[in-house]
């Protein structure tokens, strides 16, 4: 059966990428592997728009989470968390394993925190530290407002701490431009790669706060990993595979230009909420769309954990439900990465089949219809 991946991670790596991944290992003490991770260093930069370093980690997205809490608080340090979903509440939970005290920002699921929420928050903890967010919460699609976040946490001078996780590289997040403190990602997104590398960049203010950090880690150590950065080398052994392909994906990143990456994204979105708005689907995130991935909720009297199970099992399109307490409420259809506008035609064609077959009314070619009208409405010359 052929297989299609519309996932929120991991995303479909191009063949290009694959094909590297074929060829002997590169040792990383060679002109060869330094001259490749020279380039590499620059290409990051470009995707994160700064000039501050771009540290890789050999781990996941959650590696880099760590390492951001461990690398740059003290002990007993109060930070806001923004929980807007399953990755706002990791930033809780790593926050609270290194004995930091967390004060959640409690956002409705689907929805985006607030300005107002997060004033209201600094009111009534002005010894707060810094914020943590998500810039896109994948769990149910909504993106926060990040520049807005940054502007506060300014005011009020809060280190911000953004995962960028279904962001870099989707959406305009520039980090200097908007004084993001501390941004991280990881390979599995938008840089359609396998997982297993992360990315974080510090603000000169965030590499501060790390002098006087007294929390315990080892493997992941920031100051450590920038020093090797000065001899085109990482602290630990490279995930040398990885940041070959690496080096395929920042060129191919490079050529289309972010601008063009962000729009193809932002296109997707729109053709996809028109898909789910045409079958009569309520979306999540309606207020704070995102062009990461498109959500809707189970309509009701359709057996909700059966949608991707079907879809997988009998069509070999995987999609993804919700977590936690969104088990079986939602769904969710990824396009980020490698994705173009046949691999939604394939996601909503396969979605029909599988509506139907569970019950809903719908008339096939529905939402596909929607989906193209829309995209050739766009003027994708741009
Ligand atoms: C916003 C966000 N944060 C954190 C993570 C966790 O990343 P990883 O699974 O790579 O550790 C994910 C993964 O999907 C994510 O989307």
């Amino acid at each position: 059966m052929k297989t299609y991946l519309l996932t929120p991670g991991p995303t479909p790596v191009p063949e290009s990428i694959s094909a590297i991944f074929a060829k002997p290992i590169l040792h990383h003490r060679t002109p060869e592997f330094q001259a490749l991770f020279q380039e590499v260093k620059v290409g990051l930069q470009v995707v994160f728009q700064t000039q501050q370093d771009v540290m890789l980690l050999a781990s996941t997205g959650t590696g880099a989470m760590d390492a951001a809490v461990s690398n740059i608080f003290k002990k007993g340090d109060k930070v806001l968390t923004v929980n807007a979903g399953k990755f706002g509440d990791r930033w809780s939970k790593i926050a609270r394993t290194y004995g930091l005290e967390t004060v959640e920002i409690l956002v409705e699921r689907g929805s985006a925190v607030t300005g107002a929420q997060i004033q209201d928050c600094i009111k009534m903890h002005p010894d707060a530290k810094a914020i943590l967010f998500q810039a896109h919460e994948t769990s149910t699609g909504a993106m926060m407002p990040v520049q807005e976040i940054c502007q506060i946490a300014q005011k009020h001078q809060l280190l911000t701490v953004c995962d960028g996780i279904t962001g870099v590289g989707v959406f305009d997040l520039p980090m200097d431009r908007w004084g993001i403190d501390v941004l991280l990602t990881g390979s599995q997104k938008a840089f359609m790669l396998p997982p297993g590398l992360a990315f974080i960049a510090l603000s000169e203010r965030a590499w501060q706060y790390a002098k006087d950090s007294d929390l315990p880690h080892f493997y992941f150590d920031l100051k450590k990993e920038r020093k090797a950065l000065e001899t085109h080398q990482t602290a630990w052994t490279p995930a040398i595979s990885l940041i070959q392909g690496l080096q395929e994906s920042l060129r191919m990143i490079r050529a289309e230009g972010l601008e063009k990456v962000f729009n193809r994204h932002k296109t997707l979105g729109q053709c996809a909420r028109k898909a789910v708005d045409s079958l009569g689907l309520e979306r999540l995130a309606k207020d704070c769309p995102s062009p990461a991935i498109t959500g809707f909720w189970v309509p009701e009297g359709i057996d909700g954990k059966a949608i991707p199970k079907l879809m997988r099992d009998r069509y070999g399109v995987t999609i993804t439900g919700g977590q936690d307490e969104l088990t079986g409420k939602i769904i969710r259809i990824s396009h980020l990465g490698y994705v173009g506008i046949f691999d939604l035609t394939t996601a909503f064609s396969c979605l029909e089949l599988v509506l139907k077959e569970l019950g809903h009314g719908l008339s096939f070619g529905t939402s596909v219809g929607a989906l193209l009208k829309e995209y050739a409405s766009e003027d994708r010359a741009k």
